[in-house]
């Protein structure tokens, strides 16, 4: 197949943790041709993706920027939406909508959207879980247009404990605070590496996935399984401590403290997850493994990253570190 007589696929949101892990596993496949948007050409992780073989483009995601999208999707076969980041009720559906609609316009045939569950719909109203329900609300309007759709949930990233909520030193113990109490089992995974895979399984077999759902998982662990793996892993002392109720999140990231909003939600995704579920009952938890046998484990996670509890975000050096 020449380059040109490739497909097209079109990565929103690329630089990110999941957008790196499509872009790198569709050009590696060889059978794709890959282009990148991003707010920013020149920042390392773009320029990488670049040296790569990805086609750059420069285009926002917020609103008002249908028309510079319609563009940017244009001559793509397939496309993988994301929406980055964003605080409760400041337009996480309107953006979701908004890529999809260009993507659509542009003529784009199929649409891979990662998504999270409908918090409002399976808890009855309970559970107040914005960044879940307004993917689940652009995923219900993806479903209405006229193209084939599939749809990715990534379960919580292991990063989350590096990037966002880090553990501390006490004494000669690195203490992690858990927003999940201490025995409760939960789906991981690593977003830098699992969504390539899932991504690209889709893409390669459109019809089989039309219309579905899948979620992507790399273990279903729990967070004193975790310490105890890190210990092991690192040779570090390493102890739990729960950070699952509001009191006990502020007490250990006193930063959030008058964060109304994030602690409301933050409250409500970890109950939900106990009381509900990360997942909908009826959701395929092996169907990652399976298409992805190498997925990687909590334990991986460490071995390859080589993180040993310090601050580290996340950029490009650590994805480059874990090819
Ligand atoms: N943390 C978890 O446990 C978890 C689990 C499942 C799903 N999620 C969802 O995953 C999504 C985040 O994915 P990720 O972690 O892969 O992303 P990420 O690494 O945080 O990167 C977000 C990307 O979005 C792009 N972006 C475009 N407009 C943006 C804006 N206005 N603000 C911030 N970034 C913007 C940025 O790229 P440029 O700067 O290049 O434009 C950036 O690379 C969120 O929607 C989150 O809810 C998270």
């Amino acid at each position: 197949m020449s380059s040109t007589s490739k497909p097209l696929i079109t990565v929103v949101g690329a630089t990110s943790k999941q957008g790196r892990s499509a872009v790198h596993a569709l050009l590696q496949s060889g059978r794709y041709r890959v282009r990148a948007l991003t707010r920013k050409t020149d920042t390392p992780e773009a320029k990488s993706l670049a040296q790569k073989g990805a086609e750059l483009v420069a285009v926002p995601l917020e609103l008002g920027h249908k028309k510079a999208l319609i563009e940017a999707f244009r001559g793509s076969s397939g496309a993988f939406l994301m929406t980055p980041p964003m605080a409760p009720g400041t337009g996480e559906v309107e953006v979701g909508k908004q890529q999809a609609d260009a993507a659509v316009e542009a003529g784009v045939q199929h649409l891979l959207f990662t998504g999270l569950e409908n918090v409002d719909k399976i808890s009855g109203g309970k559970k107040y879980a914005p960044h879940f329900t307004e993917k689940a609300q652009v995923e219900e309007h993806i479903r209405t247009l006229p193209v084939a759709s599939s749809f990715i949930y990534l379960a919580y990233f292991y990063t989350n404990f590096v990037e966002y909520y880090p553990p501390r030193m006490e004494g000669d113990t690195v203490v992690f605070p858990m927003y999940l109490p201490r025995d409760f089992r939960a789906p991981f995974v690593d977003p830098l590496t699992a969504a390539g895979p899932a991504v690209l399984e889709i893409f390669s077999h459109r019809d089989r996935y039309a219309g579905q759902t899948l979620p992507v998982i790399g273990e279903l662990i729990t967070p004193q399984e975790m310490v105890e793996t890190f210990q092991r892993v690192t040779g570090k002392k390493a102890a739990y401590a729960s950070a699952f109720t509001r009191e006990e999140l502020v007490h250990h990231f006193p930063q959030f403290a008058g964060d109304e909003g994030f602690l409301r939600e933050a409250e409500g995704m970890v109950q939900y997850t106990v009381e509900y579920g990360y997942y909908r009952k009826d959701r395929d938890l092996e169907w990652s493994r399976r298409v992805d046998p190498h997925a990687a484990t909590w334990e991986e996670f460490l071995r390859r990253t080589g993180w040993q509890g310090e601050p580290r975000r996340f950029g490009q050096e650590v994805a480059e570190a874990r090819r």
